[in-house]
């Protein structure tokens, strides 16, 4: 038997980055919103771990042990004093590199596949700690909706939503390294003093309402800046995209997808279409949030 887990993409609708600390990773204000694109992770028993990917981006993939997805099934499988002897197979619909998540979203979806494959009888908060573990945006993949995430993002409080939210991504030529857009807010932010990243009031109360206008006007991301220093030709993409009618635009976590918020779905329709023509992106999505987190949706036990 297999087992297939369905896991969405995210867009940081704030993203607050405090000073580098000891160990390196940044403390965080981190809201996550999860939009309705996603990657699917399918399980199947095997002699030995192994890795395949399918989707546009697929050839941009690990497919040895640096796959998240890999990394996933052998600490479940560590834990509970068994081999990760499973075929995982990824279909890919989240840019790679993108900044939405989606190594992310397959390391969760490989933990859930798992665990419901071997019935291990975990509880979700141990699931939590392993996502935590794997990587920061890991546990946010698990559970979707929308929540602030503190700590380097791996701690979440549960955000009510009011409303749904659409979105257009545009997708970039080339991916962007979290690592080296980290290293480049650190080095932008040499000689200055860095707030502790607090979450904004008025942005938390605008996604509570459901008010587009309200959130176009509190989205905020700290990295931006290092993105767009080492991709300076997004600043195209996001102007484009504010041309083309959007409410707000700002590049999406790490980079370089940007996204573009919509007031409504026909808004996006036009938006997306605009920017298809614009010449400043590889492909573009639309897709709307809050989104569920991962899902069974094949092989339940
Ligand atoms: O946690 P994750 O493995 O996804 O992080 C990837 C990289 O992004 C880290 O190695 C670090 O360079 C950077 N990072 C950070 N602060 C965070 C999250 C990630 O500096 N809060």
């Amino acid at each position: 038997m297999s087992v297939t887990v369905r896991v969405p993409a995210k867009v940081n609708v704030q993203l607050a980055v405090g000073a580098a600390r000891a160990d390196g990773f940044h403390d965080l204000a981190n809201v996550f919103l999860a939009v309705g694109l996603y990657d699917e992770v399918t399980v199947t028993p095997a002699d030995e771990l192994r890795v395949t990917c399918e989707g546009p981006d697929a050839d941009r993939v690990p497919l040895d042990r640096t796959n998240l997805a890999a990394k996933a099934a052998i600490a479940l499988a560590e834990r509970y004093g068994r081999d990760a002897d499973v075929h995982l197979h990824i279909a890919k619909d989240i840019p790679v590199a993108g900044g939405m998540a989606g190594g992310s979203a397959d390391g969760a979806g490989a933990l859930l596949a798992c665990d419901a494959l071997w019935g291990t009888g975990a509880s979700r908060d141990e699931l939590l700690d392993i996502c935590a573990e794997l990587g920061s945006d890991v546990p946010f993949s698990l559970v979707g909706g929308a929540a602030l995430g503190t700590g380097r993002g791996e701690k979440l409080t549960a955000l009510e939503v009011g409303g749904t939210f659409h979105w257009v991504f545009a997708m970039a030529e080339r991916g962007l390294s979290t690592p080296a857009v980290f290293r480049e807010f650190d080095r932008l932010a040499e000689g200055r003093n860095v707030p502790e990243p607090l979450a904004s009031r008025d942005l938390l109360a605008a996604l509570a309402k459901g008010d587009p206008d309200a959130l176009a006007a509190t989205l905020s991301n700290d990295l931006q800046p290092a993105a767009l220093s080492l991709f300076p030709e997004l600043a195209d993409t996001l102007a484009a995209g504010r041309t083309a009618g959007a409410l707000a635009t700002l590049v999406s976590g790490s980079g370089p997808t940007t996204a573009h918020l919509a007031r409504d779905p026909a808004s996006a329709a036009e938006i997306a279409e605009k920017l298809r023509t614009s010449g400043t992106c590889k492909s573009v999505r639309v897709a709307s949030g809050p989104a569920a987190g991962a899902t069974l949706v094949e092989g339940r036990r």
